[in-house]
């Protein structure tokens, strides 16, 4: 019998220059701190011995394209690559000193795949994209120089619209709990992304945070009060910054009623950083 033995989230650009760059002094160190406790939960996570580790992220448009925008992807196959781009962003080239090819879990993400359609969950799934940032910035962070276990990565389209409602995130986190239990592996879960920013996808609004509703969105997550969030609407994710806030709904789905713990939460004027661990029964 399986079960999901950690499950953390996590901002997903890691990066002390980028946000010295973009904040001053106060965005490295920030940024160190927030760096400092997701390290902390990865010493947790390889204590659980976790046999696979689901990320959910998001695309940049950069793995996928507005030739095809899956709304929900699981990538298969044995190995995965570090993303290489010519003019990548400042935060994806830190990736550049990162290991070049990654495990994946083949059969956790075949189950995954072959279980969708019965239970209503048609999913994308991909042999070949690459993973950038928003991967792979969290699990080296997680893992320092500790092994990384086999991966599952799975992309939400959080950027375009239409996107997936936060409702179906969170029962696609459902019933990603409901494979993993009929499994025979140990899984860890982690979400990347957010909280509220607006990436330059959305040129215009760069530099604004909404923490107001960050706050609310952390006191639901801390008190184990889902229902609020699954009637989170595009448009309030969007008018907050909070479209990454997708890929957190898959992993509360996935443990719910768990109560979230805050291991950081940091106020930039370009993004707020949080890292949060979930205590599982
Ligand atoms: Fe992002």
């Amino acid at each position: 019998m399986g079960r999901i033995v950690f499950a953390g989230a996590m901002s997903h650009v890691l990066d002390p220059d980028y946000y010295e760059h973009a904040c001053g002094e106060a965005g490295r160190r920030s940024t160190e701190a927030c760096m400092a406790e997701i390290a902390r939960m990865g010493e947790r996570l390889s204590a659980a011995r976790a046999e696979a580790l689901v990320v959910v992220a998001d695309d940049h448009l950069n793995a996928f394209s507005f030739n095809c925008v899956p709304a929900l992807c699981v990538r298969t196959g044995r190995t995965v690559q570090r993303m290489v781009q010519d003019h990548a962003e400042a935060f994806d080239r830190v990736l550049d000193h990162m290991p070049a090819t990654y495990p994946l879990h083949e059969p956790l993400a075949n189950a995954i795949l072959e279980q969708g359609p019965e239970a209503g969950f048609d999913l994308a799934l991909s042999w070949e994209a690459p993973v950038d940032h928003a991967f792979l910035s969290p699990v080296n962070t997680l893992h320092g120089s500790r092994p990384i276990p086999p991966l599952v990565p799975i992309w939400v389209n959080c950027f375009v619209a239409p996107q997936p409602t936060a409702r179906r995130c969170f029962a696609f986190g459902q019933f990603l709990a409901r494979v993993i239990a009929a499994s025979p592996w140990r899984v860890g879960i982690i979400a990347t992304g957010g909280l509220s920013h607006f990436p330059e996808l959305a040129l215009a609004r760069v530099g604004e945070t909404d923490t107001v509703f960050d706050r609310r969105l952390v006191h639901w997550m801390e008190r184990g009060e889902h229902e609020p969030l699954l009637e989170l609407g595009a448009d309030e994710l969007h008018k907050t910054g909070s479209h990454e806030f997708l890929n957190w709904m898959v992993l509360l789905g996935a443990i719910t009623p768990a109560r979230a713990v805050v291991r950081y939460f940091g106020e930039l004027p370009r993004i707020n950083l949080a890292a949060v661990e979930w205590t599982l029964a």
